[in-house]
């Protein structure tokens, strides 16, 4: 049987309808605002508190209230941080993007999408989509991945879900938000390449890519500085890139306390600041329209951006709504259960350790199995409607009778003598020991990062002792982002359950007994130690600075780069069923991308185990010859795909101009060097079977244009460009290199008169290649002056 998946859209060059707001909202809303006096708009631009906006009475423009997410609602009851209503606790970020299902993101957005509309919210602050630049950053447990592929798609699916239920979502944190130590006041210094390829993607695949109706109505400026300027006040980012590049029309707020100097927000495109300030930033935009340092047009169509979405929210708002609680809590559940990682699964005499057989029995050791952590801390908490423990799920599944537990040791990961002991006599009454261990909250954390990515000490002697007296220990794992596992090979199994959400314990039983088969892949490398990783020893960035010198080798690019093998690689997961990836096949061995629209890819893929199974099938694209420095290769395209055992199916890739580009430093913008591509597929970023080859052309490839900065070599390879060089060359007194050799006169050469030839010759050559065009006129000694220069620049700018 062959089936066909589409791979998640990915057609970047592809013009849709730029707007996140119909236009119907936007004219009403510039009616309103005209009405409007300064006094008015710029109250509106600050919040009435910390989770609403204000309203305008005698315009009959009602308040805005938002609340968090992103994994759950967090509509905060009382002043201040603490209390908030029941909601359904969700798997964190890195357990959705487990998944690698953005068919159930999509699912996880509609149920928030509703509990916010029971609540009144009409703007959920999520999803967060920075990259996990390194394992220690203290909000990787909220954010998706370390790939802008993965995360941009997994967050248009979430965006798709909450906003088609009427509710709008707040994209964040907006820019290069990676590390929690001093994070509004240091600055992410990154160089052009990097933050287009790796830390604006993400946001661009949500915002400029997505339909119309995926797109957030609302995108969160972090805390952090981009390159020295705060991200609330950077026009650059704000307004160039993001409004006037990717056209987006929604509105921007600030995150909570996010502004530095209000008036430069506004006129950067900051719309709302988030906490209210009251008078205080106010009246210094009132100041500024008197005193003429913000224009009343700007102060207008900021107003209006924002109040756009305030009438979208409202529109869409369903008062009296509720949503079923019971049903949110199973899908917390199966969202848990499919982003769970099987990490490690051992075959020996024949068989796994997982899933259980029947009638085994079990020994339960850890806090973690009765009192799971299962979310962060921070803005992101959720008051759970209920939370279920592996243990009390695993009673109901196998029977009190084949369950035996001990503590082993306590939440904070803390063991002794006796606690071990206990623990070693239980494992040595059962025939399978599973063990539960992860990162306590004190390690993670919104507002810290982690020092080191090790597990509590007291985790790591349990598990070495359990390991030395049983056969059978499955060490399974609750944590927000990637740990050290220096036990590794003395376990047969490991299972990684994330910060699994309420329903955590239950999809974890369902893993364990094989009443799920485990789907989910790693969203993020596992290093074998923090030193292994790219950011180290540089993260976090101190006294103000944090430098990306490692540029866009994050992840697997850094491990795939530099030749290191982590513990467990970027997108690997096992299965209790085996796939075999048996063909591939490309539409055209070669494509002009600019002329020839696009490249399907498709591969076959087989069930060749014993049971129904999921495979997330990956693709990368990488070039075989870079001319400029890439990543080896890049997850260009990913789908899940449900198989019989036994079952064939075809999955069916599209890949555009977008696919093979990278970000152009002369251009500023992204092309496409022609050459040969390189397109794997496989189960996960080191294990890809199946490649193909195809020559990529660019026919319209643009070239910069020339600039007084550019080189002399570059005139080559331009109409008319031989001709301007070889003038260059004259100038400056190097025409000799011009002329080709003459072999009679070479022949006459020894050796050393010949070696002593080429060797001038090359320094020469290279002396004159690679010299600005400004340094012409003083190194020609005015042979060649300033006009001249201008002359051939306007020449080669048409
Ligand atoms: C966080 C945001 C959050 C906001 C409101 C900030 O401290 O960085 O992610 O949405 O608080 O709680």
């Amino acid at each position: 049987m062959s089936l066909t998946h589409l791979s998640p859209d990915q057609k970047p060059d592809q013009k849709l309808d730029p707007h996140a707001v119909p236009a119907t909202f936007r004219a009403r809303a510039e009616a309103l605002v005209a009405q409007m006096s300064v006094e008015e708009q710029a109250l509106l631009l600050s919040g009435d508190g910390w989770w609403q906006t204000h309203g305008i009475e005698r315009l009959g423009l009602a308040p805005m209230v938002v609340s968090d997410g992103p994994h759950g609602l967090r509509k905060v009851v009382g002043a201040g941080l603490d209390g908030s209503v029941p909601a359904t606790c969700f798997p964190t970020a890195p357990g959705l993007a487990a998944t690698w299902n953005t068919a159930l993101a999509r699912e996880v957005g509609a149920a928030l999408g509703r509990e916010a509309q029971a609540s009144g919210v009409h703007i959920v602050l999520g999803p967060g989509i920075n990259m996990k630049r390194s394992p220690l950053g203290g909000r990787n447990f909220e954010y998706f991945s370390e790939d802008p592929v993965l995360t941009g798609h997994m967050a248009t699916a979430y965006i798709q879900g909450v906003q088609g239920e009427g509710v709008g979502t707040s994209l964040k944190h907006f820019a290069v938000n990676n590390q929690e130590f001093e994070r509004m006041a240091t600055s992410s210094d990154v160089d052009e390449r990097t933050l287009h390829e790796i830390y604006l993607q993400a946001f661009e695949i949500a915002i400029a890519q997505a339909e119309p109706a995926a797109r957030p109505w609302s995108v969160m400026s972090s805390y952090n500085l981009v390159n020295g300027v705060h991200a609330s006040e950077h026009r650059e980012l704000l307004t160039t890139i993001l409004r006037e590049r990717w056209g987006y029309d929604g509105f921007v707020v600030s995150d909570w306390g996010g502004i530095h100097d209000r008036v430069a927000a506004v006129i950067a495109g900051n719309n709302l600041e988030m906490p209210g300030s009251g008078a205080h930033n106010r009246q210094k935009i009132i100041d500024a329209v008197r005193d003429g340092g913000l224009d009343a047009a700007v102060l207008a169509r900021i107003t209006a951006e924002l109040v756009a979405v305030m009438l979208l929210a409202h529109d869409r708002h369903r008062p009296g709504s509720t949503f079923d609680a019971q049903a949110h809590h199973a899908l917390s559940r199966r969202v848990g259960a499919e982003g769970i990682v099987l990490l490690k699964n051992d075959r020996k005499n024949g068989g796994t350790v997982l899933p259980l057989a029947t009638g085994v029995k079990v020994a339960v050791i850890g806090d973690f199995a009765r009192y799971p952590r299962f979310q962060g801390a921070g803005s992101s908490q959720v008051n759970p409607t209920r939370v279920s423990n592996a243990h009390d799920e695993l009673v109901a599944l196998l029977g009190a009778d084949r369950v035996i537990h001990a503590q082993g040791c306590d939440g904070e990961g803390v063991t002794n003598e006796a606690l071990v002991a206990e623990a070693v006599a239980a494992a040595r009454a059962a025939d399978v020991v599973l063990v539960f261990a992860g990162l306590p909250d004190s390690y993670e954390s919104e507002g810290f990062d982690r020092r080191h990515i090790d597990l509590p000490p007291g985790q790591n002697r349990l598990i070495e002792a359990l390991a030395a007296v049983h056969t059978n220990v499955v060490v399974v794992l609750l944590n927000g982002s990637a740990v050290a596992m220096p036990w590794v090979d003395r376990v047969p199994a490991i299972v990684e359950a994330w910060l699994g959400g309420q329903a955590g314990g239950g999809a974890i039983a369902d893993v364990l007994t094989g009443r799920v088969n485990p789907s989910g892949k790693l969203s993020e490398t596992f290093p074998v130690t923090l030193q292994q990783t790219p950011a180290w020893p540089s993260f976090p960035g101190r006294d103000g600075v944090a430098w990306y010198g490692e540029g866009p080798f994050i992840g697997y690019r850094h491990c795939d780069m530099r030749e290191v093998q982590p513990l467990f690689p970027f997108g690997h997961g096992l299965s209790y069923t085996t796939f075999d990836y048996t063909a591939i096949r490309a539409s055209a061995d070669r494509i002009d991308v600019d002329t020839q629209g696009t490249l399907a890819i498709e591969v076959t893929l087989r069930n060749s185990g014993t049971r129904v199974g999921q495979e997330v099938v990956q693709l990368y694209v990488g070039e075989r010859s870079p001319k400029v420095v890439r990543p080896v290769r890049e997850l260009r395209g990913f789908a899940k795909v449900s198989l019989a055992a036994g079952e064939s199916t075809t999955v069916r890739f599209t890949l555009g101009r977008r696919d093979f580009a990278h970000h152009d430093l002369g251009l500023h913008d992204w092309a496409v060097t022609p050459g040969t591509f390189e397109i794997r597929v496989g189960g996960s970023s080191r294990e890809l079977p199946l490649a193909v080859a195809v020559e990529i052309e660019a026919s319209r490839a643009s070239r910069p244009a020339l600039t007084r900065r550019s080189m002399v070599q570059d005139f080559l390879g331009r109409p008319g460009g031989e001709a301007a060089y070889a003038e260059m060359l004259q100038a400056l007194g190097l025409g000799a290199l011009l002329i080709p050799e003459d072999p009679e006169q070479i022949a006459r050469m020894t050796p050393d008169q010949l070696n002593a030839k080429r060797k001038g010759d090359r320094g020469a050559l290279a002396f004159a290649n690679e010299m600005p065009l400004y340094k012409i006129p003083a190194m020609s000694g005015g042979t060649c002056g300033d006009a001249r220069i201008d002359a051939l620049l306007r020449q080669f700018a048409v």
